[in-house]
């Protein structure tokens, strides 16, 4: 089983060659990935204003209303308690819903301190001991252009010791990852946020609220 630490080098040749830009550099996505990506804006759409998805069979449903973000960030850090390596997080909604700020608040009740940096560009942001108790990959699908390049990433060999927090799993198909934990997030017209969360069978006596 890979070790998070060398999960982690072996990450951070991928993201040196494929994914990301050096600390300090701005970001912009390579001429490849921004020329592939254009092809993309209808379905795009389509995705970033799709419905809830179907109650999980088996699972439990809850919806929230989350009236600032610290209370976001609260449902973060209250998840923190309960995870347990191989458990992946599925964060789903619409761009600015609170995706990143429910793994903010996970990763500091996590130990992290200082404020996480969002992985929109970097795509991969991995956390480990000693600066949060547990592993962690922090992840953000939105700039991937096909399912199929979710292999590259190599998330499922870190799951063995990992917890996977994934920004839009919908760009990584719809079946990857069937006993996640997932909470979709909208925007309310009042600007608070709801939370729906789904957890699978496999969480019963995990959750209570
Ligand atoms: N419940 C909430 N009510 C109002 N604003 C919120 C709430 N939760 C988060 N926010 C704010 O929404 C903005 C976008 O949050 P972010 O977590 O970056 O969204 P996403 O990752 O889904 O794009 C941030 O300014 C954050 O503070
Ligand atoms: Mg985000």
């Amino acid at each position: 089983m890979a070790g998070a630490s060398s999960w982690s080098a072996r990450w951070a040749r991928g993201r040196s060659s494929r994914w990301s830009c050096r600390e300090g550099e701005p970001h912009s996505p390579s001429p490849r990935r921004a020329g592939r990506g254009q092809g993309r804006g209808a379905e795009r759409r389509r995705l970033d204003t799709a419905p809830l998805p179907d109650p999980l069979p088996g699972g439990k449903r809850e919806v929230l209303r989350l009236a600032d973000a610290p209370a976001t960030e609260a449902v973060g850090a209250e998840l923190a308690l309960k995870l347990r390596p191989g458990d992946v997080v599925a964060l789903s909604g619409p761009l600015g819903a609170g995706k990143t700020s429910i793994a903010r608040g996970l990763l500091a009740a996590l130990g992290l301190e200082g404020e996480a940096p969002s992985p929109s560009f970097a795509i991969v942001q991995p956390y480990g001991p000693p600066e949060v108790r547990l592993p962690v990959l922090h992840v953000d699908l939105y700039r991937l252009d096909d399912p199929d390049e979710v292999e590259e990433l190599g998330l499922d060999d870190a799951l063995g010791d990992s917890v996977l927090v994934v920004e839009w799993p919908e760009r990584a198909g719809p079946d990857r990852w069937p006993d996640a934990l997932r909470l979709t997030l909208s925007i309310e017209p009042d600007g608070a946020r709801a939370l729906t969360w789904d957890a699978p069978a496999a969480w019963e006596g995990r959750w209570s609220t």
